[in-house]
């Protein structure tokens, strides 16, 4: 099969989600990278774009020359265009290139204001295109094994979910001023919210894959535990779901000792499961009443979505980038026209943007319970 021709704008050398994008784009030989403009420094972007096998006349100096020019190629034009620069960026560039007509993976948070995401779902609709958002985690194949038991009725009606995205990466004060970390407590670069919004939100996204359910209100706690941040590095959130879930989510940025700390446990009324993005491969298993099983990605007897995302055999670790190429597999079934599995969309960009949005208000108002869902979906 052909492969298809995919531009990434941001991602450039040393950039920290850049490689698993390049790594998950091109595993399955479904994409092959054709253009870029990857650095917001126009020399360093082209060098390194040739270095990674882009054409010159395709290695752009910025975002706009590279749609005008992709825009004007005829047969061999993009199929794809990965949006993986910093959060303010999203809006302008995704907005752009879907009006001229490509599908789009955007990095998350898709936007920076409830308003935004509103407008890009409207594009993206009008547009006909997809606009996909790197939910990348609903992509590992023992979380679509999890969604695809709760979706069978297997611990009957969720009842309980919590969740924690929770690390330690920002917890020394004597670090604070390191300009990596800086950026993401400071509100003219990150937005309203810090921690919630860059991990947070994963977990609240995770919460709805897994239970089938949107969040309808939330209430939150936010604090900035080194007090010369503006943002928050730590969030309680307490959340209810249309189905009648209860959720609490548990963000933080400062938590010393926890590495990557992405974990989901999902009660219901006859069972529970659980799942660590540490240990992504398993799903644990407990049977109201009985002792808790390990299932293993690669087992016999998964779910169809399960095994069709899993490359290597049982025992044998799949991580990171494989869980964002999973993303790429059903971007290249969508745009081929086959059955595409469950691609983050941009209403999920846009829940999420209006959760965010709630939790600032919420936690202003000392955790009052404010709606979560964006307006145009009241
Ligand atoms: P980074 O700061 O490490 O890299 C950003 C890259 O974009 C750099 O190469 C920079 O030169 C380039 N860039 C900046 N402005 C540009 C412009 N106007 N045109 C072209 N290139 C430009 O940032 P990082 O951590 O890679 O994050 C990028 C995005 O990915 C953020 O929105 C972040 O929230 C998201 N992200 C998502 C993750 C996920 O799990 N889905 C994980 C990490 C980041």
């Amino acid at each position: 099969m052909k492969r298809l021709n995919w531009g990434m704008i941001g991602g450039g050398e040393g950039s920290q989600i850049g490689p698993a994008h390049r790594l998950g784009a091109q595993a399955d030989g479904n994409f092959r990278l054709a253009a870029g403009a990857l650095d917001a420094d126009a020399a360093k972007g082209k060098a390194y774009a040739e270095r990674l096998g882009i054409a010159g006349d395709r290695a752009y100096g910025d975002w706009r020359g590279m749609l005008a020019a992709e825009a004007a190629r005829g047969e061999d034009s993009l199929d794809l265009v990965t949006v993986a620069t910093p959060n303010s960026t999203h809006f302008e560039i995704t907005k752009a290139f879907l009006e001229a007509g490509f599908n789009v993976l955007c990095e998350k948070p898709m936007t920076m204001s409830v308003e935004e995401g509103e407008e890009i779902v409207q594009v993206a609709k009008a547009s006909g295109k997809i606009c996909a958002v790197n939910y990348c985690y609903s992509a590992y194949p023992m979380v679509r094994e999890m969604r695809a038991r709760v979706a069978a009725g297997e611990i009957g009606k969720v009842r309980l979910i919590v969740t924690n995205f929770s690390h330690g990466h920002h917890g020394d004060a004597a670090d604070a001023d390191n300009p990596r970390v800086r950026w993401r407590y400071d509100p003219a670069m990150a937005g309203v919210s810090g921690q919630f919004a860059d991990c947070g939100i994963h977990a609240l996204h995770m919460a709805s894959f897994i239970a089938g359910d949107e969040v309808e209100k939330l209430s939150a706690d936010f604090a900035s535990t080194i007090s010369s941040r503006e943002l928050e590095d730590d969030a309680m959130v307490n959340f209810r779901m249309s189905g009648g879930a209860i959720g609490r989510l548990w963000t933080s940025s400062v938590a010393i000792g926890r590495q990557h700390g992405f974990d989901i446990q999902v009660f219901g009324e006859t069972g529970g499961f659980r799942w660590a993005s540490e240990q992504p491969n398993q799903v644990l298993y407990t049977p109201v009443g009985k002792r808790t099983q390990i299932m293993e990605k690669g087992e016999a007897g998964l779910s169809d979505d399960a095994q069709r995302l899993s490359r290597v055999a049982i025992a044998h670790p799949e991580g990171f980038p494989l869980a964002v190429a999973n993303i790429y597999v059903d971007l290249a079934a969508s745009i081929r026209g086959d059955a595409a599995g469950a691609l983050p969309s941009a209403e999920d960009g846009l829940r999420s943007m209006a959760a965010v949005y709630a939790a600032v208000r919420s936690a202003g108002a000392n955790g009052a319970w404010v709606d979560a869902r964006p307006p145009m979906f009241r």
